[in-house]
């Protein structure tokens, strides 16, 4: 495994064939997921997975949630945001747009749609904190995330992370059966990746690394 070739390969996927994924496929992934290092090793993530008619029963649920809630894709800022990241925001968004017009796609319908189907990828897994962590274990969650979306893409399958169905804990827990003590931080696509779908074309890209650095020395 060359991990920075894995690096700069890794990007969302937005469109899935159906082929379903091994179970063994899925297990190894998580394993070395799981290798991801935590505060006092406490592993505090846990992992649902979701796949087969369970997953279509899923969907139907979220988008029936979406269409009566109408929450969409956004950062949920808790202030107004700075205009830097609204504008990078927006950028990528604009940079998708050639893409949506291609497919004929409403780009809002396929992005909010799309996340509550987890694009019609064949396996959902959410990643789970329980309620009595500080916010300081979110890192944890975001390093297995991160290890997760790396090591899936050297098995040859695409991911999304899938932000938005936190909109919709309460239906997710309903229907999985997710104790009321348990957060549900993150939700993630994955399967193999559709690469006819104009969509999984787009490339995301990234702003000069100066832009983020401040050198104290
Ligand atoms: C925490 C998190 C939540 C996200 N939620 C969504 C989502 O709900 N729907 C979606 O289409 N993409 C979602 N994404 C994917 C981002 O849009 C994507 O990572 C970003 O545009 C950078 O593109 P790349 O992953 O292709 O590098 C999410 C990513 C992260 C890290």
């Amino acid at each position: 495994m060359d991990l920075i070739k894995t690096i700069r390969e890794r990007k969302s996927f937005r469109a899935f064939k159906q082929d379903p994924i091994p179970k063994e496929t899925i297990q190894e992934i998580l394993t070395l997921a799981s290798h991801a290092p935590s505060a006092i090793n406490l592993q505090p993530w846990e992992f649902i997975v979701v796949k087969g008619e369970e997953r279509e029963r899923l969907s139907r649920r979220l988008i029936k949630a979406y269409k009566e809630k109408q929450i969409s894709c956004g950062p949920g800022n808790v202030k107004p945001l700075p205009k830097t990241y609204a504008k990078r925001g927006a950028k990528t968004l604009e940079l998708m747009n050639p893409f949506f017009e291609e497919m004929k796609a409403d780009l809002n319908q396929f992005i909010n749609e799309g996340s509550c189907n987890f694009y019609g990828a064949p396996t959902a897994i959410f990643i789970c904190l329980d309620d009595s962590f500080p916010k300081a274990r979110f890192v944890d969650i975001g390093l297995v995330l991160g290890y997760l979306l790396l090591i899936a893409n050297e098995y040859g399958l695409g991911t999304c992370p899938i932000g938005l169905i936190t909109a919709y804990e309460d239906e997710i827990k309903e229907l999985l059966n997710i104790p009321e003590n348990k957060i549900v931080v993150i939700g993630i696509a994955l399967g193999y990746p559709d690469l006819k779908n104009p969509i999984n074309r787009f490339k995301s890209p990234r702003e000069d690394i100066g832009n983020f650095i401040r050198w104290i020395e």
